[in-house]
Formats: structure tokens, C-alpha cells, sequence
């Protein structure tokens, strides 16, 4: 390592920062790496009305390489954290160190090879497969293996679960309940394209009857820090009904992932992903975002992300006491093994405040009533319209959190906040955390 380079943290502690997104994730990160005292300068690209009241917003699109290298020259840029998954899987962390060198530029998330865990479905199964990691039982099939693949089906219990292999936008997952409906859905996959070149090749995967719930560590590819575990409630509706969505609510922590089941996933599900990766010279670093399935007592891998998850960061971070800044600072330079995490033991709940019409189409441009300052409240579609106030801009426009000594009181005082904001048409769901003996 460079000991001459400016930012060595011998030298001069401060960090300018830029951050990828711009979603209530985004806004909650700014937040924590904002408290750093390492912080010296904070950009997010392109950010959100939240964000800009903790850092320069700029206006560049994460997915564009060109555009956020001259930002990195423009800005004198030391340290790149990208928050959704597409630059990473399309090889944004690769491209960006071979033009600066690791020495001149700490980019925190995976370089290609590593962020195929989410951006290939077939690749993760295969994976897990050759590691031992516990995951449902799938086959995977092309267009040209259509005949072999409904002949999989029709002999395939119910429901099964079809998944598009490329990103999909959490749109390429399909739990059919009948067979007929599952062929249907297959051929649509891959035969009419029904999600792009994403569903080119699908995966079927036997159901898994259980719990979900979600790990997140930071990681350098050898050691990782295990963040704080939550829950997300994906479904539009209350009891879990209707239409998937990015998400509707968060809590952490989970009641249920006790420290016996946590340690299960640490020992069957995240060392052994991290000594796979290692196995297979595949360097990492960045979040690893483990989608779980808790059946019985044993933990099973629905998904891998190499990112963290919306809403669940926006319950995960504020329960981070210790420096996030310098947690993702030590995972760029491989000294992981020295840091600690310190966590808040109380509970967080975040709601999700959607536009009407949600997860389908919605209008926008509605003004936002209330205060949209107090902690744990983050902006995720949301705009400042021309005459300076604050309107709706997204399906997912304000995650409402807040803490409380157990679920019962931290989805109370969430609700007390969602209570005092309004806009036309608002949506939310009334149950977020009640599962979990709130
Ligand atoms: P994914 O996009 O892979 O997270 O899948 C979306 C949702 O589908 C998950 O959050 C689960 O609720 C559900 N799901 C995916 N795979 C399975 C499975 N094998 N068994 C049961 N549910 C699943
Ligand atoms: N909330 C689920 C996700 O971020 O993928």
C-alpha cells in the first residue's frame, strides 16, 4: 500500500466520498457516512431531496462509467460506494480501478466476477452447489431445452418457484401454484421474452415453506462484519397478499433469527459463500446481502445481492453505532479483521409510504404535507418541485421509521410518525412488524 497517498489514514483522516443512488438506501448511507468524523466530503449521484441536506447531489447516472470516472477527477474522489447492483454487475468496480489503480481510488462493492452471486441466478445456484450452501433444489433451461423443461415441470411438485436468470428488477420471480400456470410461465420466459434477455435462461427451484428474513456483512473476501439482520415485507398488501414490490417495510432485528439460528448462518451460509468465493479466486469486496428462508430451524438461501437491501437498510444503518465510514474504508483496504461493529440493541421499524396505483402505475407530482425531518425518515421518490416544495416523484416515495425498545414500540412510534405526513393518494402497509409480536 501507498503510505505517501494523501488519504492514508496516517496521513490526513478525511475521505471524499461519492455515493451511487438515489433511493432511501442512498439516503440512509449518506446519513451514516455523513456522521463520520473521516468524512471530509460527501457526493451523491444523482441523490434525492434527503441527501441533499447532507451532501453535494450530482447529477450523473451511477450506470454510466464515462460520467462518474469525471466525477471522480472532478471531485478528487477517494472512495466510491455504489448502492443498487446494475453498475456492479455490468463491471463499473473493475473498469473504475483500472483506470485510477486501488491506490488512488477505494472502490467499495465487487468487480463483475463477484457481483454474478446476484446478476445470474444460474450462476448462484451453481455456486452454492459446488460450496455446500443450503439452497432449494433447481434445474435450470434455455430456449432450445423448452421440451426438457416442461417435461421438468409437469413431473415438479407445487408451487414452484421459476426465476429469470439476469437482474429483472425484482420483477423475474414467479411462484406458480399449478402446473399449468408454471409451463405457461416458462415458455412466456423464454420463448416471448416475457422479462428481456434476463429471462434468456430460467432457473426452477422447488418451494421453500418457511420464513424469510435477511443477513447483510460487509466483506474483503476473507473477513466480514456481520450488520445487523431484518426483515422486509415484500407484498403490497396486508397478511402478505397481492403484488410483489421493492418493499413495503422493514424491522431489525428479527425476534426469530436468535443467536443459535445466526450462527447457523454464519457457519453454513456466509463462511462458506466467503471460502467459495476465495476458492474460486474471485475477490470481493462490498455487501453481501443473503435473502433467507428460515424452514424449521435451519437457514436456506433464496438469493444473493451484492448490495444492501431497500427498505432494510434504512432499519440496518441507523443501528450501526461505530463508524460505517471507516468499517467500508477497512474493507477496501483488506484490514477487515481489526474493525468491530457496534450496534444499537434497540428495534427499528421503517413503513414504507407508497403512491396510490403502487406497485403498478402511479401518478406524481403531488405535494408531500408534514415533516419529512425527524430521524429515520428517508426520502426515496420524492422531488422539490419549481416553487420550492416537496412532491411525490416515485412509487416508493418515503421510508417512516422509527426506534423503540422492542417491535410493539418501534412500530408504534413508526406509525405515529407515518400518521403526521400526507399526500394525495398515499398508501401504506398497517401490519409492518405486527408478525413479529408487534
Ligand atoms: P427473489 O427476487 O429471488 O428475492 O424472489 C422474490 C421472492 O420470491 C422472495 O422474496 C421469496 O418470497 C419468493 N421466493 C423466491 N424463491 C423462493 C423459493 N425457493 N421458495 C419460496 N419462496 C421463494
Ligand atoms: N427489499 C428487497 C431488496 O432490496 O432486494
Amino acid at each position: 500500500m501507498n503510505n505517501m497517498h494523501p488519504t492514508s489514514t496516517e496521513q490526513t483522516p478525511g475521505y471524499r466520498v461519492l455515493l451511487l443512488g438515489g433511493g432511501g438506501r442512498e439516503h440512509a448511507l449518506a446519513k451514516a457516512l455523513s456522521q463520520s468524523p473521516h468524512c471530509s466530503a460527501l457526493f451523491v449521484a444523482p441523490g434525492n431531496p434527503g441527501t441533499a441536506l447532507l451532501a453535494t447531489n450530482l447529477d450523473l447516472v451511477p450506470s454510466k462509467a464515462e460520467a462518474v470516472s469525471a466525477a471522480i477527477h472532478q471531485y478528487q474522489i477517494d472512495l466510491l460506494v455504489c448502492g443498487p447492483e446494475e453498475p456492479l454487475v455490468n463491471g463499473l468496480s473493475d473498469r473504475l480501478c483500472d483506470e485510477f489503480g486501488h491506490q488512488e481510488l477505494l472502490f467499495f462493492g465487487p468487480g463483475a466476477s463477484g457481483a454474478r452471486l446476484e446478476g445470474s441466478k444460474d450462476f448462484s445456484k451453481q455456486f452454492m452447489a459446488r460450496h455446500g450452501i443450503p439452497t432449494a433444489r433447481y434445474r435450470s433451461f434455455t430456449a432450445e431445452q423448452l421440451e426438457a423443461g416442461l417435461d421438468y415441470l409437469r413431473e415438479h411438485p407445487l408451487p414452484v418457484v421459476l426465476k429469470a436468470d439476469g437482474l429483472a428488477a425484482g420483477k423475474g420471480v414467479v411462484i406458480c401454484a399449478t402446473t399449468e400456470e408454471a409451463c405457461e410461465t416458462l415458455s412466456d420466459m423464454l420463448i416471448n421474452q416475457r422479462f428481456g434477455t434476463a429471462g434468456s435462461r430460467v432457473v426452477v427451484e422447488e418451494f421453500l415453506e418457511g420464513i424469510e428474513m435477511s443477513a447483510f456483512v460487509i466483506t474483503d473476501g476473507l473477513n466480514y462484519l456481520l450488520l445487523p439482520e431484518a426483515k422486509d415485507y415484500k407484498r403490497v398488501g396486508e397478511g402478505d397478499t397481492g403484488l410483489n414490490t421493492g418493499g413495503m417495510g422493514a424491522v431489525s432485528p428479527v425476534p426469530f433469527a436468535d443467536t443459535a439460528f445466526m450462527a447457523r448462518v454464519e457457519e453454513r451460509v456466509i463462511r462458506r459463500t466467503l471460502s467459495g468465493l476465495q476458492a474460486e479466486n474471485i475477490p470481493f469486496t462490498g455487501f453481501v446481502f443473503f435473502g433467507l428462508m428460515k424452514v424449521g430451524n435451519d437457514p436456506y438461501v433464496i438469493e444473493y445481492n451484492v448490495r444492501l437491501g431497500d427498505p432494510e437498510t434504512e432499519v440496518v444503518v441507523p443501528r450501526i453505532q461505530s463508524d460505517l465510514l471507516q468499517h467500508l474504508v477497512a474493507a477496501c483496504r483488506g484490514t477487515l479483521k481489526a474493525e468491530r461493529l457496534q450496534t444499537n440493541p434497540q428495534t427499528a421499524c421503517t413503513v414504507m409510504l407508497v403512491s396510490g396505483g403502487y406497485p403498478g402505475d402511479y401518478p406524481r407530482g403531488f405535494t408531500i404535507y408534514g415533516d419529512t425531518h425527524q430521524a429515520l425518515t428517508y426520502h426515496a421518490g420524492t422531488r422539490i418541485a419549481n416553487d420550492g416544495s416537496l412532491q411525490t416523484a416515485g412509487g416508493r416515495v418515503l421510508a417512516v421509521g422509527a426506534f423503540g425498545a422492542d417491535v410493539s414500540e418501534a412500530r408504534k412510534n413508526a406509525y405515529a410518525r407515518v400518521h403526521q405526513l400526507c399526500f394525495e393518494g398515499v398508501f401504506f402497509r398497517r401490519d409492518i412488524g405486527l408478525d413479529l409480536g408487534g
